[in-house]
């Protein structure tokens, strides 16, 4: 896919259809991820994949928003080490969902709202945070991708020099 379309086309999608998601394609997937800049290179993540039933139950219940993750046919925690940004995290993010909606697999970003149960489930060390939830799966149908979010329009978010 075209990347400015594999952009445009993304959407956050929550219904699954259960396909396996091959090796080579998750190492891809985690590799958009490793590639990604980040404040002076330093990297302040690591990336735990999720692949157990038991385990993608247990992280969804430290988010608020968090029904479809068990049904997800794959989970990536996004965890930030000591004094990391979140916009690091959030490349890091983008870039494994745009490299997985370029294998024609979709996915939607989770907040996990109780850290502590994030870190009691994931076995954080100390002062090591969850910064998001990705959820993966290839779509259960075309239609099930979109909820039909507008954007914003050009003129109201776009300004010239100064806001
Ligand atoms: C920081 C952040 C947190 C989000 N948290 C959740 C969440 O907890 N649960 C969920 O279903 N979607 C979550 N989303 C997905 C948003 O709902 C989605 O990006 C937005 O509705 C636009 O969706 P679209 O690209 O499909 O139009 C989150 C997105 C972001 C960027």
């Amino acid at each position: 896919m075209e990347a400015y379309e594999c952009i445009l086309s993304k959407r956050d999608s929550r219904s699954y259809s259960g396909q396996a998601i091959s090796e080579e394609t998750l190492q891809g997937i985690l590799q958009a991820g490793r590639m990604s800049g980040s404040s002076k290179n330093t990297q302040p993540w690591g990336f735990i994949v999720i692949q157990d039933d038991a385990q993608k139950a247990k992280i969804a219940e430290c988010g608020d928003f968090a029904k479809h993750v068990p049904a997800a046919t794959l989970v990536i925690v996004v965890v930030l080490t000591p004094g990391g940004s979140g916009f690091d995290a959030g490349r890091a993010a983008q870039n494994m969902m745009l490299a997985a909606w370029n294998r024609g697999i979709t996915s939607c970003p989770v907040a996990l709202h109780r850290p502590d149960c994030a870190s009691d489930v994931l076995g954080l060390p100390e002062g090591h945070t969850a910064a998001m939830l990705l959820a993966f799966g290839y779509p259960e149908s075309e239609e099930s991708r979109h909820r039909g979010i507008a954007r914003n329009a050009m003129k109201e978010l776009v300004h010239q020099e100064r806001w």
